[in-house]
């Protein structure tokens, strides 16, 4: 039963998901993707058939939805009922409509649920959780929370690296339009009380590692001596 909660909050391309995955590896600690689950929720609405934009069907079809994901950093795959789709919820078709079902109120309750059973019974001392409201609603109470932050330009660059496939000019786009969805339901611009930022904007992907395993080693003695 993991005891302690490392919440990690960021935009699209912050770097969240790649860092919070080696942190875990290096803690020897459980690493929870929140992002995977809607999109893979988004998945599974495109493969139904279903409107994104149809909240009502949704949230009728949900029962459905067999959703389950690795959490050891070292074995990290998303499944929905037995199909693998670790690849597919990566597709500009999710990413595009992925928005859509992350607003809805009864969706991100669904969700929240399932991911605070993950975190609860996870096998290992700690679980890195990171995604977009983990700091403020899915885990407030965690004794490590970290806004991973990086200006938009770096943010926009990292990614259209990522998906090499597609254009650059595209690739920001998308995302900058995503962001703007996302913002208006959840802040994760902005940290809120107690929480750590750590800006990424002019560190490499190791220094960024450091940075947030120190900020976990401050926040766990803090914890752990009263
Ligand atoms: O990797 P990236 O930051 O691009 O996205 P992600 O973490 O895979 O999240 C995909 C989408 O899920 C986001 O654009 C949000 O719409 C939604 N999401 C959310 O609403 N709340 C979270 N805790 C995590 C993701």
């Amino acid at each position: 039963m993991a005891e302690i909660f490392v919440a990690i909050d960021g935009p699209a391309g912050s770097g969240k998901s790649s860092i919070s995955k080696q942190a875990a590896r290096r803690l020897d600690y459980s690493y929870l993707d929140t992002g995977a689950a809607y999109r893979a929720l988004a998945w599974w609405v495109l493969e139904r058939g279903l409107s994104a934009s149809d909240s009502a069907a949704i949230v009728d079809a949900l029962p459905d939805w067999d959703y389950s994901i690795g959490i050891d950093p070292d074995a990290y795959v998303v499944m929905v009922g037995e199909t693998d789709v670790t690849d597919a919820v990566r597709e500009p078709r999710v990413s595009g409509v992925v928005s859509s079902v992350a607003r809805v109120p009864e969706i991100r309750e669904h969700v929240n649920a399932m991911f605070r059973d993950i975190m609860r019974s996870a096998p290992t001392a700690g679980i890195i959780v990171e995604g977009r409201d983990i700091t403020t609603v899915v885990a407030p109470d965690a004794p490590v929370r970290i806004l991973l932050t990086a200006s938009e330009e770096v943010r926009m660059a990292r990614r259209s690296a990522e998906l090499t496939t597609e254009k650059a000019t595209d690739v920001a786009d998308q995302l900058r339009k995503r962001d703007a969805a996302d913002s208006r339901v959840v802040d994760f611009m902005t940290a809120s009380d107690g929480v750590v930022t750590v800006d990424s904007t002019t560190l490499n992907f190791d220094q960024t590692v450091d940075a947030v395993l120190d900020v976990i080693a401050q926040q766990t003695a803090r914890t752990s001596h009263g």
